[in-house]
């Protein structure tokens, strides 16, 4: 305890001291793309799945953004395969990556700072929706932050967890609503799910070392 104690005083202030880029409580932070890229089309209109190009949200700390490869499936440049060229010019740099095998360079919107510990796998695998943290991705032309990323914000679920959970095998589905599918309130369901999935207490969740590592 004394020496946590001592870690402490010199921990508290080196993390004050630090300047924090402002983007990682930017809400409407949207950079420009590489590429025109819309999430209303992919995700939205034709329905595909967020687990289709970000494959390692289930497993990972990180949410694979997509390699070229993917793109590819429908996008080919090749003679004789069948690819999507409709906006042939919005496509130029998806086709320059794949003759070149260079990466497309797309830029990060959400972004903590790294004395702070996030991981993807830990709240999907308990039923934390993408929706919570990124809003309605599958409406956006342009990906946008949505929620502040503030200390204050982890701390506000972190602390009631009951009152944000939903099925695992929903946490993909951007209109989930828990009247509607289970017919029960967000909380009843949420206090549910928090047993059943064996939620940890608020005094780890809320303990620095639990996101300071
Ligand atoms: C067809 C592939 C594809 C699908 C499907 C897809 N995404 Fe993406 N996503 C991308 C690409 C490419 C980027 C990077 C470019 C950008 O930000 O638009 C990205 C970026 C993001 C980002 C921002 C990452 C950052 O830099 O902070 C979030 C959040 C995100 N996607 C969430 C989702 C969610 C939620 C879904 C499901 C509703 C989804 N995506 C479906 C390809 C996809
Ligand atoms: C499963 C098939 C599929 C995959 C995978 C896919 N797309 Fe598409 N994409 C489409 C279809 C279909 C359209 C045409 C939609 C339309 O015109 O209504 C499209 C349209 C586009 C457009 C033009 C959008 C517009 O507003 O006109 C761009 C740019 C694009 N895709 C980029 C990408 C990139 C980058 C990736 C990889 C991260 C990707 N796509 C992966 C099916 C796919
Ligand atoms: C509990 C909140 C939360 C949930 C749930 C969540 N994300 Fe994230 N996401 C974040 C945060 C915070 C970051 C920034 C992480 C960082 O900077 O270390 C992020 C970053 C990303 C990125 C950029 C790459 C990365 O890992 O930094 C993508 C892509 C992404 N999220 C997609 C998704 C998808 C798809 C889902 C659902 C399957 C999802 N996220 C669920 C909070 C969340
Ligand atoms: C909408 C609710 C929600 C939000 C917002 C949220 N979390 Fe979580 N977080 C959870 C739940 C639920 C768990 C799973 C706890 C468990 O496994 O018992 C979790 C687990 C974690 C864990 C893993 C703990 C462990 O060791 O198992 C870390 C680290 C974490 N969150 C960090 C963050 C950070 C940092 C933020 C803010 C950027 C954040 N969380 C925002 C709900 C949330
Ligand atoms: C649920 C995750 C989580 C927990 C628990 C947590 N923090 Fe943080 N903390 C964060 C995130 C995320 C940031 C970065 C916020 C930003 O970029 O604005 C942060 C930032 C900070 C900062 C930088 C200044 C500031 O306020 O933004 C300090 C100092 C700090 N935390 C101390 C603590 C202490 C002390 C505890 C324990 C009492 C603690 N944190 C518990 C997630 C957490």
């Amino acid at each position: 305890m004394l020496l946590a104690g001592v870690g402490m005083v010199s921990y508290v202030p080196l993390l004050l001291g630090l300047t924090f880029s402002p983007r990682t409580t930017d809400i409407g932070y949207a950079p420009k793309q590489p590429v025109e890229f819309s999430h209303a089309v992919h995700a939205g209109q034709l329905g595909m799945d967020c687990r289709y190009c970000h494959t390692t949200v289930e497993e990972a700390a990180f949410a694979a953004v997509p390699p070229t490869a993917t793109c590819a499936n429908c996008h080919s440049n090749e003679p004789n395969v069948p690819g999507i060229w409709r906006n042939q010019q919005k496509l130029t740099p998806v086709h320059e990556s794949l003759a070149t095998g260079r990466p497309i360079e797309w830029v990060r919107v959400h972004d903590l700072p790294d004395y702070a510990y996030f991981n993807h796998a830990a709240h999907v695998n308990k039923g934390v929706g993408c929706v919570e943290c990124h809003g309605r991705v599958d409406e956006m032309e342009v990906v946008t932050q949505v929620q502040t990323l503030s200390m204050a914000w982890c701390l506000e679920c972190h602390r009631e967890p009951e009152r944000f959970l939903r099925p695992v095998d929903q946490v993909t589905n951007m209109t989930w609503d828990p009247v509607r599918e289970t017919g029960k309130s967000q909380l009843e369901l949420g206090l549910e799910l928090k047993k059943k999935y064996d939620i940890k207490g608020p005094q780890y969740m809320t303990s620095c070392s639990t996101c300071h590592r």
